[in-house]
């Protein structure tokens, strides 16, 4: 594989910032929705009109897989907030390994974090081991994997176990642009090329010298692009008739078949945040004619076995959170007019009622339900639930803010500092949260239409409100 050079001088570290990556937009006209289908839309490379019963003998016949993943955009696993969540690192490989390692391929498209802090940078070494674990065959990196990974000194094939690819030159890092493993089907050779390309600068004019004829081999040439137009399948095609797909950036967390699912190239997305496996199966019946494919698409749903080392792998992403003590070096903002948190225990003695109504609800074991499962050391996790670590006076630690764990009193109805101080006369302000800020439809799925039993739940107030409820 090519060489790379490790470090680059001129790279900007953009510290704490969250950059995500500027997906193009894509005005896609008639993109087709996929939902989880396992039935598996057929792209037919060169006889695009061979009827539907044709194609399905093809596939008793052997065959090959491609597996595609990418967009992992820092998800190394669903939060577990609500159920039904996909995605996953650890059941990834309850994907993968239905298919015999001779027989498939793995290809991963990049772009693994959203940002450049701290976290983002300890979850870019994870995902990469992870990819290791998981027995890729070849990583095709965005720039800003290039980017990072340069800084922290880890784009090395040989020590990753899998190949890398790249369309960014530059950066000090120069990178294949193509990769190409040649697996068995029925009986011949089968080139399979994955090549990335940039086409936002250049033309497509390099696409025909990415995909050579490989003698005595057929082929299945995978284009990987940075940008698609409406008509990149067209172009594509007509630069290079033997481009089989292109895989397009993901506009949204499903995978999406862009136009025409029977027209050569098929084209793509793979989905966003390790939701979703795309599977392209290449299949023969044994004559000479071309190889037909189809695609589907996997969710990784919770009914998968977990994997035992990607579990682990997780711990350790855990651990080295909690070493890194990003809950100490979170970014605070001061609150309005010198307002503080004060802590859910400071308003018993008067809101005695409200307290015990409280103490009783899931939120006073928010920060518990986080200890149980490793994750009070996670500002991404913690932030919800905890009081205030957004804000100078909120949570730091269970040891320092004892009384600002969990979803307290204050999250709802603003610090409290003053409030107390007047003996209750001054009324709570802002920053109050909304119910919404939390139970967002990612972490809380339920919650839309059912926003009434939600705060049935949840009741610590006199109703109607009485004058007489304080103590
Ligand atoms: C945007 C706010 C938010 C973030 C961020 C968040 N959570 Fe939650 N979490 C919630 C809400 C709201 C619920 C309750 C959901 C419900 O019951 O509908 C919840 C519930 C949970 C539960 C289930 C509790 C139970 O027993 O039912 C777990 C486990 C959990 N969160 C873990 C995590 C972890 C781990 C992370 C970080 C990876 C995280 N949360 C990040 C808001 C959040
Ligand atoms: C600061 C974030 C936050 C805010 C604001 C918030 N919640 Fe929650 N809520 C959570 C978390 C986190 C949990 C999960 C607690 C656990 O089980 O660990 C939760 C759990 C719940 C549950 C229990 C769900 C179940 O399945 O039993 C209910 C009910 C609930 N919240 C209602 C509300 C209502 C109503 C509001 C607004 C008045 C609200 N929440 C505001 C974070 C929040
Ligand atoms: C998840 C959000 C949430 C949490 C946590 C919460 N409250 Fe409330 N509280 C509410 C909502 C919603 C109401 C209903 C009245 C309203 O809309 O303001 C309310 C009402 C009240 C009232 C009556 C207000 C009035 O105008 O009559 C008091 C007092 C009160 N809460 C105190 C507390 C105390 C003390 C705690 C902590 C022990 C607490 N609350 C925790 C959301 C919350
Ligand atoms: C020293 C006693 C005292 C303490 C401590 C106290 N309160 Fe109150 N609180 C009161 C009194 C008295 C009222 C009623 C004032 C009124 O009727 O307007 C009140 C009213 C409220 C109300 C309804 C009016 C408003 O301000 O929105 C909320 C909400 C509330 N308290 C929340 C809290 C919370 C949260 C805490 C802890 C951070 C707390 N209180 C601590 C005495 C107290």
């Amino acid at each position: 594989m090519g060489t790379l050079q490790r470090g680059n001088p001129s790279f900007r570290r953009n510290k704490g910032a969250l950059i995500i990556p500027a997906i193009a937009k894509q005005k896609l006209i008639g993109a087709l929705f996929l939902m989880g289908l396992i039935a598996g839309l057929s792209c037919v490379p060169t006889e695009r009109r061979t009827p539907p019963a044709y194609r399905r003998q093809g596939t008793q016949a052997e065959s090959l897989t491609v597996f595609f993943t990418g967009g992992t955009l820092g998800a190394l696993k669903p939060c577990g907030c609500s159920g039904g969540q996909l995605g996953g690192f650890e059941r990834r490989p309850a994907v993968l390994n239905a298919v015999p390692r001779q027989r498939r391929l793995a290809v991963d498209i990049g772009s693994f974090v959203a940002g450049e802090a701290e976290q983002d940078l300890i979850k870019y070494t994870i995902i990469l081991q992870a990819l290791r674990q998981l027995d890729y065959d070849v990583v095709s990196l965005s720039e800003k994997d290039i980017d990072i990974g340069a800084t922290l000194g880890e784009l090395d094939s040989a020590e990753l176990g899998f190949n890398l690819i790249g369309a960014y030159a530059g950066a000090d890092i120069d990178l294949p642009a193509k990769y190409t493993k040649t697996l068995a089907l029925g009986g011949r050779a089968v080139a399979v090329t994955i090549a990335a390309l940039k086409t936002k600068s250049g033309s497509l004019d390099e696409v025909r010298e990415l995909f050579s004829p490989q003698a005595g081999a057929q082929t299945l040439n995978v284009l990987i692009v940075d940008q698609c137009s409406p008509d990149i399948a067209e172009s594509v095609a007509a630069a290079a008739p033997s481009v089989d797909c292109i895989i397009c950036p993901s506009e949204s967390d499903e995978p999406i078949i862009v136009g025409d699912p029977d027209k050569k190239p098929l084209v793509f997305s793979v989905g966003r945040f390790g939701r979703y496996v795309c599977k392209l199966q290449a299949t023969t019946d044994g004559s000479r004619q071309a190889l037909k494919l189809s695609l589907d698409v996997i969710p990784v749903s919770e009914d998968l076995a977990k994997d035992a080392s990607l579990v682990n792998l997780y711990e350790d992403y855990q651990q080295f959170v909690k070493e890194s003590n990003l809950l100490q070096k979170h970014l605070r903002v001061a609150l309005p007019n010198d307002l503080e948190y004060v802590g859910s225990a400071s308003c018993e003695p008067c809101h005695d009622s409200e307290y015990e109504k409280w103490r009783g609800t899931a939120h006073a074991s928010a920060y518990a339900t986080l200890e149980k499962i490793g994750s009070q050391f996670d500002p991404e996790c913690v932030v919800c639930h905890v009081v205030g670590l957004d804000y100078e006076s909120g949570f730091v630690s269970a040891e320092q803010t004892v009384d600002l764990k969990d979803v307290g009193c204050e999250n709802c109805h603003g610090p409290g500092s003053e409030h107390n101080r007047s003996g209750g006369w001054a009324k709570t302000t802002e920053p109050k949260s909304a119910c919404i800020v939390c139970h967002t439809p990612e972490h809380s799925g339920e919650y839309a239409g059912n926003e009434r039993s939600f705060r049935e739940k949840i009741v610590h107030w006199a109703e109607p409100n009485a004058a007489n409820h304080v103590k």
